[in-house]
């Protein structure tokens, strides 16, 4: 097994995050998954050792604030199904494992994205573990820097049902301009009532582990990424209703003392109201 490029690793860097928090008594969520994939992934990085190192150093750092946010995108899939929500799109779906472990209704289609050699990586993982979803899965190899949405569309995807878009990590690597094109497609071809969660984090980019990070992903990262630092007026002026929900509100319940102290820092929920 080749080793992946390193923005994908990202992705193997969260599976550990959730393979460790599994493991505890007080688990604020459980993959059953998640180990094999760091497994795997080990294994394929045994000739890079120093790159290994690395990506454990990255999860010791990035571990309590990313299991809290991972559970918070958990908690927030359950509330838009609740609302009567029967799609969901992952962008940069990673080794995401919510149609497997969030006991979703079959009538839900999730549909995942990444690009190719991550679903080459995963796919093979999932089978041999007799992994099943609860809810329709499919996947769908492309990269979303190219023509993504043909791909969707082609795997099924319906344009007149409300959608649940997620984006967790996905659009801070690529180059702001290319990050709004995905939205801008996302907007398109989206039915009124659908939402997007967009993360509007600010991270202290000085801190050691973000340093690492982007260390870690060099090049692969561009000076001015994601969405920018107001997504939610970008938003609205696109054809999306907006609400901010502070991180330490979200994370308060959870009980693992990852408040920022910041009322500005948090996500934003945005609804799709109107065709454009
Ligand atoms: C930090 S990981 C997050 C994965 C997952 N969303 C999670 O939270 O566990 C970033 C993911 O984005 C994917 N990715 C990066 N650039 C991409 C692109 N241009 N098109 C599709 N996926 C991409 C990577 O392969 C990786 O799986």
């Amino acid at each position: 097994m080749s080793t992946l490029a390193k923005v994908s690793t990202t992705a193997v860097g969260v599976a550990l995050i959730r393979a460790r928090e599994s493991e505890r008594e007080d688990r604020l969520l459980n993959d059953p998954y998640a180990r094999a994939f760091g497994d795997a992934a080990r294994t394929s990085y045994r000739e890079a050792p120093d790159t290994w190192a690395m990506v454990e150093q990255l999860v010791d750092g990035f571990y309590e604030g990313r299991i809290v946010g991972v559970r918070v995108f958990d908690d927030l899939v359950r509330d838009a199904v609740d609302a009567g929500l029967t799609q969901i799109v992952l962008l940069g779906a990673g080794l995401d494992t919510r149609a497997f472990r969030l006991d979703l209704p079959a009538d839900v289609r999730l549909f995942e994205v990444d690009v190719p050699e991550m679903i080459a990586f995963k796919e093979p993982i999932l089978r041999e573990l007799g992994a099943e979803p609860t809810c329709g899965r499919t996947v769908v190899a492309a990269d979303l820097r190219e023509d993504w949405s043909s791909r969707l569309i082609e795997a099924g995807f319906r344009r007149d049902v409300p959608t649940l878009w997620l984006e967790e990590g996905v659009l801070g690597y690529l180059p702001r301009e290319q990050a709004r094109a995905v939205l801008t497609t996302v907007t398109g071809l989206t039915a009124a009532g659908s939402r997007f969660i967009a993360g509007a984090l600010k991270v202290d980019e000085s801190a050691e582990h973000y340093r690492k990070l982007k260390e870690f992903v060099g090049s692969e990262a561009q000076p001015s990424r994601g969405l920018g630092p107001d997504p939610a007026t970008w938003l609205r002026e696109i054809g999306w209703a907006t609400e901010f929900r502070a991180w330490d509100d979200l994370a308060a319940p959870l009980g693992r003392g990852v408040a920022t102290g910041d009322p500005d820092n948090g996500l934003v929920l945005a609804t799709r109201h109107q065709e454009r």
